[in-house]
């Protein structure tokens, strides 16, 4: 796969092994208001399966887009997005629906979750739409691993903004996805509570395999993934492997 706007060697190696991708983006571009706005422009990338990476860049630069083009939230203006072997421009509303519902996670800023619904109704939510049975040890490990086996009966909107999100987690590694994504999910939370919201995702990764795409600004958060990538004015600028605190700030502040 080639990778037009990544050159630096580490990228060009990453984005030239397309084996055990989860997810592929090639020459993906979206543009809104018919072109005059470029959100996504010619990007190729690959994460491969089992990692960790995190999403930086300033306001605007397209994190958004990205997340929401490679998940099949929305459709790039043109180019491919690849889950597995699937090329999701291929697919029908109603399949793309169904892929998204059973093979992609997505963790959202605000939560989502359905105010009306408990705890447990609102993390199996995925497996009821999707016609499955819940697979009572992995919902059971997964209510554990997000501490909120003694709140399953307790609403929205009596939990605090951080067991929020750690059920809004829940429900997107419930089904097992192939790969999670997670958009600022520690945005709105008190350092302490999203170390233990971005503990679970690294425990997901290391513990199942799972793969994961979080965008952050916080270089903090961004430590706890295996590479960060920079976005810049809708393209890829820069990849930063094992990263730390500091080195992302360092990066950051000569972007
Ligand atoms: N639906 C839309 N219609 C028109 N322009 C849009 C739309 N969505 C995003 N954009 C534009 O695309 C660009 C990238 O937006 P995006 O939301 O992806 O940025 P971001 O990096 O996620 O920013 P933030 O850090 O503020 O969340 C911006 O210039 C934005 O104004
Ligand atoms: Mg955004």
């Amino acid at each position: 796969m080639t990778a037009p706007n990544t050159v630096p060697g580490a990228i060009a190696a990453h984005a030239a092994d397309p084996g055990g991708a989860a997810v592929t983006l090639e020459r993906v571009t979206k543009s809104y208001d018919r072109g005059r706005v470029t959100a996504l422009d010619n990007v190729s990338w690959s994460f491969r399966r089992g990692t960790f990476t995190a999403i930086m860049g300033a306001s605007g630069s397209g994190k958004s887009t990205f997340l929401h083009c490679a998940s099949g939230l929305d459709l790039p203006t043109s180019g491919t997005v690849r889950l597995g072997d699937t090329d999701l421009g291929k697919l029908k509303e109603t399949a793309l629906t169904q892929l998204r519902r059973d093979r992609v996670g997505f963790v959202f800023q605000g939560y989502n979750l359905v105010p009306s619904m408990d705890v447990q109704r609102n993390i199996t939510l995925p497996l009821r739409l999707g016609g499955r049975r819940a697979d009572t040890g992995w919902l059971t490990e997964v209510v554990h691993r997000v501490g909120m086996a003694d709140r399953l009966d307790h609403k929205p909107s009596q939990l605090s903004g951080g067991q929020q999100q750690r059920v809004a987690v829940a429900r997107a590694l419930v089904t097992r996805p192939e790969i999670v994504f997670a958009d600022e999910p520690t945005a709105a939370l008190d350092p302490r509570t999203a170390g233990h919201v971005l503990r679970l995702l690294r425990e997901a990764v290391d513990g199942i395999g799972q793969t994961v795409v979080l965008v952050t600004h916080d270089p903090t958060a961004a430590a706890w993934a295996d590479s960060v990538v920079f976005l810049s004015e809708g393209r890829i600028v820069d990849e930063l492997p094992r990263p730390t605190a500091a080195t992302v700030l360092t990066r950051w502040e000569t972007l």
